[in-house]
């Protein structure tokens, strides 16, 4: 790690210098500065881990440092040096963000000891910025998988949102991938270093969820011991993915479409609002249009979430990725359980994809990662692995409900079985279906059967 950048602000020479003697001989890399003026220079200037200052200066103090290192240069952390006289100017301080006080005259010791928690925590912050980084983009959950044109269209639109900053709302059957495609949003995009965090807006008391997003001060309700950030605020620069928005109370869309209009929070008990900046992804099983006008859900916020909206198809009318979706949880489950690889069987692969998926991919993962705990066929994954509901429903699915149509579909199969049997030789098959010749030609054209004979010379 870069050694620390210290600006040293004092007055008195002596000590100045002595300090930065010091300092440097440790390690540090020292800048001096003999006044406020000086200092507000240096800090507009490059940015430093610790400002260390005096109190007391002539023609300013360390609180108008204080102020201005929060203003230009907010990653510092600001050490203040003061007599033991002046405790209401360290409370002041402590509120422009002071992190700590050494009382004059200095203790090296405590001082040195100080700046090495600074540097620490400072090593220990970028390690967490790294691997955050880093699992963000190695995790599994980040991945859309489909190669069908609805997943390619929804892919490309990840992408040219995740290069803005904008708001996204997406919107899909539950298991559809919703969560994955807003991890995804967040990985693509520049902000991918720093947080996703994300809250379910059905799963919280109303004034829980209040809390959760915009914090509290210490004592603004019974049980409110301690000053809580807000979601909002740990998510700053970063992610905030609001799940479930249309569970949301009327009451707190009201604050969060504030929140969204200016860019800023007021944690409950407090006055002073926060500037916060990152971007928003809310996502809803709901039909929103229809809560907005059922008078359920604002219709202000919906258009402040509705910049980008992504709406994921249910499963079933992709079915084209069923094959492939099901050969990557195949592969995760088996590595993850440490079975030995084994192929789906061709007929497992037919009945996933003609099984209708209420449940959608989360579904289709829970009944693979089932097949491959119990599945006791040491060749492949079949049928039998699969919970008898998806054959049965398979069944049902293809067939239509009324009995008319039910039934055309079965004297279809039976009369392409029956062809097949006999070569489709029309004689024959109609000797079988104990029905005259030209009873069976009207039968295939009502049918829209074409069965050419098999044994036919090309
Ligand atoms: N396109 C996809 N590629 C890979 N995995 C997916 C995909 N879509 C969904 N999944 C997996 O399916 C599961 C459900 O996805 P997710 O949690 O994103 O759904 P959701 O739409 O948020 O559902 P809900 O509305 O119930 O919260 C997860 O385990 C996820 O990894
Ligand atoms: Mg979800």
């Amino acid at each position: 790690m870069r050694p620390l950048s210290v600006l040293v602000v004092d007055d008195e020479k002596v000590q100045r210098d002595t300090l930065a003697s010091i300092l440097a001989e440790d390690g540090y890399q020292v800048i001096v500065a003999q006044d406020v003026p000086s200092a507000t220079a240096a800090l507009t200037e490059s940015n430093y881990d610790v400002v260390l200052t005096d109190f007391r200066m002539p023609g300013g103090s360390g609180l108008d440092i204080a102020r201005k290192a929060n203003e230009v240069c907010p990653e510092a952390a600001i050490l203040i040096m003061t007599a033991y006289a002046d405790v209401q100017g360290v409370i002041d301080a402590m509120r422009l963000g002071v992190v700590d006080y050494l009382l004059k005259p200095l203790n090296v010791e405590s001082l040195l000891r100080r700046l090495e928690i600074i540097r620490d925590r400072r090593a220990l912050q970028l390690e967490v910025n790294f691997l955050r980084a880093e699992m963000n983009r190695q995790s599994d959950a980040g991945t859309l998988l489909g190669e069908s044109s609805a997943m390619t269209d929804i892919s490309k639109i990840i992408e040219q949102v995740a290069a803005t900053r904008g708001t996204v709302l997406i919107t899909g059957e539950s298991g559809t991938g919703k969560e994955v495609v807003a991890r995804s949003v967040h990985r693509l995009s520049a902000q991918s270093g720093n947080k996703f965090v994300g809250i379910n807006c059905g799963a919280l008391p109303e004034n829980l969820l209040e809390s959760e997003l915009f914090g509290h001060k210490r004592g603004a309700f019974t049980g409110a011991l301690a000053d809580k950030q807000g979601l909002f605020a740990v998510a700053n620069e970063g992610t905030l993915f609001l799940d479930e928005i249309g569970d949301m109370p009327r009451s707190l869309q009201v604050k969060l479409l504030r929140a969204l209009q200016e860019r800023e929070i007021t944690p409950i008990g407090d006055t002073k609002p926060i500037k916060v900046n990152l971007r928003v992804i809310a996502a809803t099983n709901r039909d929103l249009t229809a809560e907005v006008a059922a008078g359920n859900f604002r219709q202000d916020l919906f258009y402040r979430l509705n910049v980008v909206e992504i709406k994921m198809p249910p499963l079933r009318d992709r079915r084209d990725d069923i094959p492939m979706l099901a050969r990557h949880f195949v592969e995760k489950y088996t590595k993850e359980l440490g079975r030995p690889m084994r192929p789906l069987s061709s007929d497992a692969i037919r009945q996933l994809v003609s099984y209708p998926w209420p449940g959608n991919v989360r579904e289709l993962e829970n009944i693979i990662e089932r097949a491959i705990i119990l599945s006791k066929n040491p060749e492949r994954i079949d049928v039998d692995d699969f919970p008898a509901t998806l054959s049965e429903s398979a069944l049902s699915n293809a067939v239509p409900q009324k009995l008319d149509e039910a039934m055309k579909v079965f004297a279809r199969e039976h009369i392409l079985q029956v062809l097949s049997s006999v070569s489709g030789d029309k004689k024959d098959a109609a000797k079988l279906l104990g029905m005259s010749l030209s009873s069976l030609y009207r039968k295939l054209e009502e049918l829209d059967i074409s069965f050419k004979r098999t044994d036919e010379p090309k």
